[in-house]
C-alpha cells in the first residue's frame, strides 16, 4: 500500500522512517515534507491544509492511507473532507474528526469534557466578553502562578503564567481583545498544578488502544529549564517514574474514562491521542489532550516501537487494534533537538548543514530542513532531532551527544541537559 504523511516536522520524518521499513508498505509520501522525508519516501509539495490538494495527490498516487501528523488539518476537518468525498471516502485516514479533534482544538472543550467524566484536572473557569467582570473574583479565589489559556490554537503560544494577579487580569483582557486572533476569543483561567509533566500516549480504532511508550520533553529553550517555551528541545522515553503503580492510575483514571466518555458522547475517535500529564505527588492530572502524537516525543518512542507501525496504523483502520501485537523496546531512547541560534525568537534560515555523513549509531530525524541548490539547508527553528537508543538512558544521550557534536551549521544551538532531572 501507498501512504501519505501529512506535515512536515520530525515526527513526521520519524513516522516516514517508520512506516518505510514495512513490508506491506509499497511507498511513503510525505505533504509537504522536509529535506530527510525526501530521503525517507517521496515528497509533495501540497499543504495539510489545502483538501483539494490533497484529493488530487491521493488520487495520483494511489494513497491507501493517510496518517496526520499536526493538529491543524485534523482541527479543519481533513478527515471530514474525506469522509464527505465519494472517492476519498474509501480512503482511511488516521487522525480525528474534526468533532473529536476539539479536544486539543478548543481547551474549553476539553475542560467541560474532562469535567463531564470527572477525569482529575486543574480547577479552572472560562471567560469571554461577556463575563469579563467574574475574571478578577475568580482570579483571587487561586493562589498565584495564575495560568491563562487561550481556548483555540495558538501554535503553542497561547499558555501564559503569570504571578502578579494584576498582570493576570490584563493578559486575560487582552487575550480576549484579540493577542491571539480568534483563538482568543474565549480564554481559561485555571489552577496552577505543581508537579513533573510526562507525555503518554495512544492509538485508539475507537473501541481498544495500545499504549505507546511515554516521554518526557523539555520544553524550555535553557539549560536547566530556563527561559522561553519551544516546540520542544529534546525528549526521552521511558519515563522512569511513570513506574506500573504511576502508569496503572493513568489508566485506570485518565485513559479508560477518555475513552469511554468519547464513546458516551458518540464521538468515534480513529487515531493518536497526547495526554500531556503533571505527575502531582504521584497522581496524574490531564494539563491537555492532543489530537495527534508529540513533536520531539515521537522522535524519541517511534525507535522504540519493534512491531510493525503499519500493522497497528490497519488495526485502526479494521477495528481489531485489540488483536494486534505492539512490542516495544526496553531499551531508553533519547532525542537532542538541533535548533537554530536565536530561537524560539528571531532566527535566520538556510544555513548549509553539515557532517550529517559522519553521524552513526543514530538516526538523526529532520525537522526543519530542506534541499537546496544540492544541499540539505536550514529552514526552520528546530532543524534536527539526533536519537539513540542505548543500553541506559545516559548510554543513549552520550550517543545522541557524541553524534550532534559532528554536525554543523552556523549558529546551532542545542541544550547540553536533556535528561538531566532523571
Ligand atoms: P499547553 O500548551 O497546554 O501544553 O501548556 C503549555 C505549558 O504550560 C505546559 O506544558 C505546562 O508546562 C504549562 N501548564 C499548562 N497548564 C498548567 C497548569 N494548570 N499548571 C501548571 N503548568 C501548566
Ligand atoms: N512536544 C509537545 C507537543 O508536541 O505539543
Amino acid at each position: 500500500m501507498n501512504i501519505l504523511i501529512l506535515g512536515s516536522g520530525g515526527r513526521e520524518h520519524a513516522l516516514a522512517w517508520k512506516l518505510a521499513r514495512s513490508t506491506k508498505v509499497k511507498r511513503v509520501f510525505v505533504a509537504p515534507g522536509n529535506a530527510g522525508t525526501a530521503s525517507a519516501g517521496t515528497n509533495l509539495n501540497i499543504d495539510p491544509e489545502d483538501f483539494e490538494g490533497l484529493r488530487k495527490a491521493v488520487i495520483a498516487n494511489n494513497i491507501g492511507m493517510v496518517v496526520v501528523g499536526p493538529e491543524a488539518p485534523l482541527v479543519s476537518g481533513v478527515h471530514d473532507f474525506f469522509l464527505q468525498d465519494e472517492v476519498l471516502r474509501d480512503v482511511p485516514v488516521i487522525g480525528p474528526v474534526k468533532k473529536a479533534a476539539l479536544l486539543e482544538g478548543s481547551k474549553d472543550f476539553a475542560k467541560e469534557f474532562l469535567t463531564r467524566h470527572n477525569i482529575p484536572t486543574a480547577a479552572y473557569r472560562s471567560f469571554d466578553t461577556t463575563n469579563l467582570q467574574d475574571a478578577m473574583p475568580f482570579l483571587m479565589t487561586l493562589e498565584p502562578p495564575y495560568v491563562i489559556k487561550a481556548d483555540g490554537l495558538a501554535a503553542g503560544k497561547g499558555v501564559v503564567i503569570l504571578n502578579d494577579i494584576n498582570e493576570a487580569f490584563a493578559e486575560v483582557k487582552s487575550i480576549i481583545n484579540g493577542k491571539f486572533g480568534a483563538a482568543g476569543a474565549k480564554v481559561i483561567i485555571e489552577q496552577y498544578l505543581k508537579g513533573i509533566e510526562l507525555s503518554v500516549f495512544i492509538i485508539t480504532d475507537g473501541r481498544s488502544y495500545k499504549l505507546l511508550p511515554e516521554a518526557k520533553d523539555y520544553k524550555r529553550i535553557g539549560h536547566g529549564d530556563t527561559g522561553l517555551n519551544t516546540g520542544g528541545m529534546g525528549a526521552v522515553s521511558p519515563v522512569p517514574f511513570a513506574d506500573g503503580r504511576f502508569m496503572n492510575k493513568v489508566v485506570s483514571r485518565i485513559i479508560d474514562p477518555t475513552l469511554k466518555g468519547l464513546r458516551d458522547e458518540n464521538i468515534d475517535y480513529k487515531g493518536f491521542i497526547f495526554f500531556g500529564l503533571m505527575n502531582v505527588d504521584g497522581d496524574p492530572y490531564v494539563i491537555e489532550y492532543n489530537a495527534r502524537l508529540g513533536d520531539p516525543e515521537t522522535e524519541a518512542i517511534i525507535p522504540r516501537i519493534k512491531s510493525d507501525l503499519f500493522e497497528l496504523l490497519e488495526g485502526v483502520v479494521i477495528g481489531d487494534l485489540d488483536s494486534r501485537e505492539l512490542v516495544t523496546d526496553e531499551c531508553p531512547a533519547a532525542a537532542v533537538m538541533l535548533v537554530s541560534g536565536g530561537y524560539p525568537g528571531h532566527y535566520e534560515k538556510g544555513y548549509e548543514i553539515s557532517g550529517l555523513d559522519k553521524t552513526s549509531g543514530c538516526v538523526v530525524f529532520h525537522s526543519g530542513t530542506k534541499i537546496s541548490g544540492g544541499s540539505v539547508v536550514t529552514s526552520g527553528g528546530r532543524v534536527l532531532a539526533v536519537s539513540s537508543l542505548g543500553k541506559t538512558m545516559q548510554d543513549a544521550l552520550a550517543i545522541s551527544y557524541k553524534n550532534a557534536a559532528m554536525i554543523e551549521f552556523k549558529d546551532i544551538y542545542y541544550r547540553n541537559d536533556i535528561g538531566f532531572d532523571l
